[in-house]
């Protein structure tokens, strides 16, 4: 589980942890409400897209980002600890871990978080006509 807490005013090595005397830990809920979303990914390997970007940052572990190329080919994103990505909305992907069984991730949100995943095919959607036509653009 991901730890929190607020900060003494030290200047000192930016490195160590600072935590206030007497501590005062910060929890899921009250980063919340800033924002600031944690989640611990379990498996997600059933190809989907989102309305949004999907921001991840990977706290500790490893695993895989797979996402479609023009072809529709797969693409494998190794991603490990201090890793970020941002993944366009309407792009199809998925996520597992790797032989090493562990990830944590969190994930960020540009305004209201909204979670849902549209399973394949979800090429209605309004996001995926612009991701496509993103790409269009790109060739
Ligand atoms: C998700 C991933 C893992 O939608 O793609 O949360
Ligand atoms: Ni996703």
């Amino acid at each position: 589980m991901v730890e929190a807490w607020y900060m003494d005013e030290s200047p000192d090595d930016p490195r160590r942890p600072h935590r206030l005397e007497p501590g005062r830990p910060v929890g899921l809920e009250q980063l919340r409400g800033l924002g600031v979303f944690y989640w611990k990914i379990k498996i997600f390997y059933e190809e989907h897209l989102h309305l949004d970007d999907e921001i991840r940052y990977v706290l500790d572990g490893s695993g895989y980002f797979d996402v479609r190329d023009k072809e529709d080919k797969w693409i494998r994103i190794s991603m490990e600890k201090g890793d970020m990505i941002t993944l366009p909305a309407g792009i199809y992907h998925r996520f597992t871990l790797d032989e090493k069984n562990y990830v944590k991730a969190m994930r960020l949100f540009v305004g209201e978080p909204v979670w849902t995943a549209y399973n394949r095919p979800a090429d209605h959607f309004d996001a995926r006509e612009q991701y496509m036509k993103f790409l269009a653009q790109m060739a």
